[in-house]
């Protein structure tokens, strides 16, 4: 299969193909990482600019990383320190950038659609690392690379994920991502933080952790996403916590062997209690580890993939 996508938008405008191909390409990319010299020039003379406008660790860090292990110049900038506080707007910003010829620019932006936006107006490959309430392909992309490794397969399998799912970009694109690879993806959070016409996309919607959960084969808690909230959705963090937060107890609900994932950042004892975060389920730091592998695929795709070896 050839798959070089100009830009990585989103999960939903892939297919399962796809989708395998570019878990494929991360399986061959992941064991760089565990070198002493953690280099390859598969991306050397390309400019990788990383653009984001909100705050990030794993995301950030992990695409600078990835860039830097296939040999690209990487250069970061936040909006905090760019003329985006100003007054610019961010198509001008974009437009400037691009000005300085980068062949790919990584964005995160809180506009839903602003990736969308600016591949339509830049010639140079564009990569979503979350856009608002929209989509948060690489994330998506990492878990199912962690479920993988962990389970062996994805197809057949029951994902439950759990939280503030309307303002979650990482909850649609594991709704795509997981449906389209065969796993039966469960949805639960309090019922001011769950969509209308969530099912349409494909997913089982629940009102209560335990019944989503019951014996699930991997177990996604999400945080409460508090700065794209207006008026509190919830009475208090401890009724939250202990409606919808994840526990030693609880969790037998799920399979004995279930694993329990999280994107990140966590907010110990809300949506899992610290025994959680640090017991011997979780598999949230492989979820971080692998997220270099995915993020090199990803770069390596869109920058032409098998052709850079042939140029
Ligand atoms: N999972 C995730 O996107 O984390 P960051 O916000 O730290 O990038």
């Amino acid at each position: 299969m050839i798959f070089n996508p100009k830009h990585i938008l989103g999960i939903k405008e892939l297919s399962a193909a796809e989708l395998t191909f570019i878990l494929d390409t991360a399986e061959s990319f992941k064991e760089i990482n565990n070198r002493d010299i953690k280099k390859v020039p598969t991306l050397r003379g390309k400019t990788i600019i990383n653009l984001f406008f909100e705050a990030s660790t794993r995301t950030r860090t992990s695409f600078e990383i990835a860039g830097k292990r296939l040999s690209a110049d990487t250069v970061n900038i936040s909006a905090s320190s760019s003329s985006v506080v100003k007054g610019e707007t961010l198509e001008d910003t974009a437009k400037n950038i691009e000005a300085m010829h980068p062949d790919i620019i990584v964005m995160r932006h809180s506009a839903s659609g602003a990736c969308h936006y600016l591949s339509e107006r830049l010639s140079c490959s564009v990569v979503n690392a979350g856009d608002g309430m929209h989509e948060h392909p690489s994330q998506a992309l990492l878990d199912a690379f962690t479920i993988r490794q962990h389970k062996g397969r994805i197809d057949g399998l029951t994902v439950a994920i759990v939280g503030d799912i309307t303002h979650s970009r990482v909850v649609r694109s594991n709704i795509y991502c997981l449906s389209k690879l065969g796993a039966t993806v469960r949805i639960a959070g309090p019922g001011t933080m769950l969509p209308p016409g969530l099912e349409s996309l494909g997913c089982e919607v629940f009102n209560n952790l335990a019944d989503a959960i019951r014996d699930a084969d991997c177990v996604m808690m999400l945080r409460i996403q508090r700065e794209r909230q207006g008026a509190p959705l919830i009475p208090s963090v401890r009724e939250y916590a202990r409606y919808f937060g994840l526990n030693d107890n609880n969790l037998k609900l799920a399979k004995d062997d279930a694993i329990v994932m999280h994107p990140g950042p966590i907010n110990r004892g809300v949506e899992m209690s610290s025994a959680v975060v640090d017991g011997p389920r979780n598999v949230i730091l492989d979820q971080v580890e692998n997220g270099v592998a995915v993020r090199m695929a990803l770069l390596y795709l869109v920058a032409g993939g098998e052709k850079l070896q042939q140029d």
